[in-house]
């Protein structure tokens, strides 16, 4: 009788690890794409936006250093969807006139600085 409730208790064994690894693999597989809103997103064209629309050298101007303090990924925009909403709310703002693909990439190159997002 124990060995088949040991050969019991080690198929399940297989079984958790099975699904562990299961888990790690799709998990790589997020972290490497990022978020999907951004997975299109154009990295350079972000970056160029960013420093043409003065961004960092205001929010240097509030928090002083590098600026990057302004981004707080830990504060109430805690995923992809919201920060891409704040780039928008600045852009209408600030009246940057940023096209709605232009909004997407300062959104994603800030995440990928800054907030790091996995979805
Ligand atoms: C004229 C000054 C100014 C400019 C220009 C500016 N910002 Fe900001 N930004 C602010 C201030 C002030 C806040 C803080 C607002 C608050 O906390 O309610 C802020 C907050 C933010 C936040 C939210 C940070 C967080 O995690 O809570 C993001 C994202 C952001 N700005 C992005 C941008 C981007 C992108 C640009 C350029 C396209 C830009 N800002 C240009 C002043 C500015």
């Amino acid at each position: 009788m124990t060995h088949l409730f040991s050969c019991i208790h080690i198929s399940q064994r297989v079984r958790q690890l099975t699904v562990a690894m299961a888990t790690a693999v799709a998990c790589g597989a997020s972290l490497a794409a990022g978020p999907a809103i951004f997975k299109d997103a154009d990295l350079k064209l972000g970056e160029q936006l960013i420093a043409q629309n003065k961004c960092t050298q205001c929010h240097v101007s509030k928090v002083g250093g590098d600026g990057s303090a302004m981004y707080k990924p830990q504060g109430r925009i805690n995923e992809a969807g919201l920060l891409r909403g704040m780039v928008e709310q600045c852009n209408s703002m600030l009246n940057l006139q940023m096209f709605p693909e232009e909004v997407t990439a300062v959104a994603a190159v800030l995440n990928r600085d800054h907030y790091r997002f996995a979805k």
